[in-house]
């Protein structure tokens, strides 16, 4: 099977305003989590799916960023982010179910808000599991499913089609948590939590980390 990503020429540069122009506020919603999980990182990180960049704020100045995006929309401001940051930037135009890197290699890799994007959300995660080294750690914020019978529930499936229209193939309520336990990591830790903010249809959320 071949995955490939369909660039949008309204939603592509639409989307790529609304995230760099959001970036302060999301930060302000995900930013602790962001500073615990990437703690410590190595000097070489793999982003997938970065988008405009909202994560180099929490990188160390001089990290070697290999981000993973196939929305060409969206590189303008990852190089700009770059500069700001001091960040060593690499992007592959690919998606994150065919990466390029080779087998057993990195020992960090990050997504942010991505896996409810990805087309085939099991092969992103066997890819990264892929590329990690044996004892490599793959740290990842997520929105999620809402509980059966609840508001949150109601609301994510009132809202989805317009939302994964206009976000670019965004599912609402995706159980990206039982995805995540179905691939095999060594280890796994996921916290089951609320941002609550004005964009209801991505509460509830999910964050934590995974050993190869
Ligand atoms: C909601 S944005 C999140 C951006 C950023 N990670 C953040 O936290 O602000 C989703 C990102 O995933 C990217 N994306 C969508 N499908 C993808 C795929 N199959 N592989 C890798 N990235 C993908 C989009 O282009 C976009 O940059």
């Amino acid at each position: 099977m071949t995955y490939e990503f369909e660039l949008n020429y309204f939603r592509g540069p639409l989307n790529a305003w609304i995230f760099k122009a959001l970036s302060s506020y999301m930060n302000r919603l995900f930013g602790d989590s962001k500073r615990k999980l990437f703690e410590g990182h190595p000097s070489t990180v793999v982003e997938i799916g970065p988008g405009a960049g909202a994560n180099m704020r929490y990188y160390s100045k001089g990290t070697n960023l290999i981000a993973i995006e196939p929305n060409l929309h969206m590189h303008e401001n990852l190089h700009k982010s770059a500069y700001q940051y001091g960040i060593n930037l690499k992007i592959r135009s690919l998606v994150g179910e065919a990466i390029d890197l080779p087998d057993n290699s990195y020992e960090f890799v990050v997504s942010t808000l991505v896996l409810c994007s990805v087309h085939d959300p099991e092969m992103v995660l066997q890819q990264i599991k892929r590329i990690l080294k044996p004892d490599g750690k793959f740290v990842f914020i997520e929105h999620v499913k809402a509980k059966e019978n609840t508001f949150l529930a109601w609301f994510q499936r009132l809202i989805h089609k317009p939302w994964h229209w206009f976000f670019e193939g965004c599912h609402t309520n995706r159980d990206t948590a039982s995805i995540l336990q179905s691939i095999g990591f060594s280890s796994l830790t996921i916290e089951n939590y609320n941002q609550y903010s004005p964009f209801v249809a991505i509460i509830p959320q999910i964050r934590g980390r995974a050993i190869k």
